[in-house]
């Protein structure tokens, strides 16, 4: 890559950027310059930590807010809290998200609408609550954390592979809505990252498969959103981070 971008002075909002692929992408963009709005389901200590790490290692602005992405009402209220706490907002990234696997005949309804309401309404909301901001300030950059799941299915996994491959549709739709006002909107598909969410997932078989021979880390992921922020001309794309999984 060529020189490391700049985003001093810009904002940055991370949903889930307490721990895993989120907080690795809040430094990532605190390395940069920007200013970090984290958003949090309820871990107050490891938000909070994040925060001060971006404050103190690179001396930008930061704050935690604890927010269930999936409630409409409240994510315009903590959008509201952010745009006076940070005067705006430049970049999005949606990457809360839960599991709840279970075998189709024995998925509850509760846990197909968790996932669907997090994942992908969650993403919605976010958007919905920050876009007049981005066309406020003639341009914008948004990117969905999806997965390999959309792309593939996975059994045990229709309502996780549902809600992602919905965030596609979501990407493309919204890129062509504001593309005329300069706001970008793409999507990353990571595939087997080390966090907490894939801890039981060492023996799965599926990792066998993967052509580059390891699972991803945190930093790989970060690495897609860093150049997905300075890709001025592309949107609507979605970007595989899965080691060859699903070419
Ligand atoms: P994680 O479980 O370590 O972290 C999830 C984050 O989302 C946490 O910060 C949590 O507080 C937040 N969160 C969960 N529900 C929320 C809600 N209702 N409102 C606000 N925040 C909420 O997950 P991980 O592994 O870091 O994954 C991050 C994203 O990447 C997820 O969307 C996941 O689906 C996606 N992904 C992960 C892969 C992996 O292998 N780890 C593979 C493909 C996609």
């Amino acid at each position: 890559m060529n020189e490391k971008i700049s985003l001093k002075g810009q904002t940055a909002v991370v949903t889930g950027g307490s721990r895993g692929i989120g907080e690795a992408v809040a430094l990532r963009l605190a390395s940069l310059g920007a200013n970090i709005a984290v958003i949090y389901a309820n871990n107050d200590d490891a938000a909070n930590k994040v925060c001060e790490k971006c404050k103190n290692d690179y001396n930008v602005d930061a704050k935690a807010y604890r927010l269930d992405v999936s409630d409409f009402n409240a994510v315009k209220e903590t959008v509201s809290e952010i745009k006076k706490d940070f005067n705006t907002v430049h970049i999005l990234i949606n990457n809360a998200g839960i599991t709840r696997d279970n075998l189709l005949a024995m998925m509850k309804e509760d846990d197909f609408d968790a996932v669907l309401n997090t994942n992908l309404k969650g993403a919605f909301n976010m958007i919905r609550h920050t876009s007049g901001m981005f066309i406020r300030n003639h341009g914008g950059c948004i990117v969905n954390i999806s997965s390999v799941a959309a792309l593939l299915g996975n059994a045990g996994q229709c309502n996780y592979s549902a809600s992602k491959a919905g965030l596609i549709g979501l990407t493309k739709s919204v890129a062509r809505e504001l593309a005329s006002k300069n706001v970008r909107c793409n999507a990353i598909a990571p595939g087997f990252i080390a966090t907490d969410m894939t801890v039981d997932q060492e023996n799965n078989p599926l990792l066998e498969r993967i052509p580059l021979g390891r699972m991803g880390s945190t930093e790989d992921v970060a690495d897609a959103v860093e150049y997905l922020v300075s890709a001025s001309y592309v949107t609507g794309e979605v970007l595989k981070v899965d080691g060859g999984i699903a070419m």
